[in-house]
């Protein structure tokens, strides 16, 4: 053989081998908003009403699944748009209370004192809303099954549309409608962060919100609820406090009067070496079709001290390494 051919011969073995040692999925760089999204085995992301936890380089997405007899299911991804299913935390036999139950709004944060990761939810059993309880599960990893610990009534209240909220000194809350969603209640956890340890207050008693997000920038607390309208969305408003204790402002209307058809499940910090951005995550329901329901997320912009925006996009790239948000126009 000459030199010649010998050396077409290596180059074409050359491309074959990079050709196949390349990524074999084209990876994803957009969040398409209200679009089916799938993970990276090609299965649909089930992950509702859901939340978000930063490991190392990982962001982790917890949610509602529904499936086969899956309540809360565990994804991972470095880039927000390229999400690896990590498996499911809990299940309907993962404990007896569960066999009958129906899970939503699951929220996991972690407790430095204990090394655990604690999850909240709201817990119903049997066919309707009645039960209106909190439910607490706990584990040593956050991609491994939890321990379901309990259901109840913090302090005797209803508790239904929930989240947890960790301040900066490791301080938890948990927040919850209560009396048939007329009052959102405000939780202070104990050091373990398993039970309730103080009913801190009642957030504007009477005024019927539910689907609570929280997050802290600067000097200020924000948080957006959602109207009570079941799985139909509605106008999502905010208010600030400069204490997590508050006093809280007014309730402000936020995005357009569906929410872009929406209701808030989390508001997402991405931290970067440019600047930090806010992604508001929304469920977009079908309540008819629950498995049709799909995820918005929005840029939230902060606008002088304490004013907040939400404007529809078709898609957002998240770009992770900045901390920037480009979206579509
Ligand atoms: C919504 C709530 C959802 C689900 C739904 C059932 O208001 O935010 O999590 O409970 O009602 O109708």
């Amino acid at each position: 053989m000459n030199n010649k051919v010998f050396s077409i011969i290596l180059l074409f073995i050359g491309i074959v081998v990079s050709g196949y040692g390349a990524t074999p999925e084209k990876l994803r760089k957009t969040l398409t908003n209200g679009a089916p999204m799938h993970d990276t085995q090609g299965n649909v992301i089930n992950a509702h009403g859901g939340g978000f936890l930063k490991i190392g380089e990982y962001y982790y997405w917890i949610g509602e699944n529904r499936k086969n007899g899956v309540f809360v299911s565990c994804y991972r991804s470095k880039d927000l748009t390229n999400w690896e299913f990590r498996g499911d935390l809990l299940t309907r036999t993962s404990h007896k209370e569960l066999d009958k139950a129906n899970i939503e709004r699951p929220k996991v944060i972690y407790n430095e004192k204990t090394g655990k990761y604690v999850m909240w939810m709201h817990y119903e059993y049997g066919p309707d809303y009645s039960y209106a309880r909190a439910a607490v599960a706990v584990s040593d990893d956050i991609e491994k099954p939890f321990t379901y610990v309990k259901s109840f009534r913090p302090f005797g209240n209803m508790s239904r549309d929930c989240t947890l909220f960790k301040d900066e000194d490791g301080t938890a809350y948990f927040f919850s409608s209560a009396r048939e969603n007329y009052d959102m209640m405000q939780y202070r956890l104990s050091d373990d962060y398993l039970d309730a340890k103080e009913q801190v207050a009642t957030l504007w008693p009477g005024g019927h919100r539910e689907a609570p997000a929280l997050v802290k920038r600067g000097d200020y607390y924000y948080i957006i609820t959602s109207g009570c309208t079941g799985w139909a969305p509605n106008q999502a408003k905010y208010a600030y406090a400069k204490s997590i204790t508050g006093p809280w402002s007014e309730l402000i209307n936020l995005g357009n009067a569906t929410t872009f058809e929406s209701q808030s499940t989390y508001i997402l910090p991405i931290e970067g070496t440019k600047s930090t951005s806010y992604l508001y995550v929304g469920d977009r329901w079908d309540g008819k079709q629950y498995f049709n329901s799909t995820y918005i997320f929005l840029p939230l912009t902060f606008k002088g001290e304490n004013k907040l925006e939400l404007n529809w996009t078709p898609s957002v790239i998240p770009v992770v390494k900045s901390g920037e948000l480009i979206t579509e126009r």
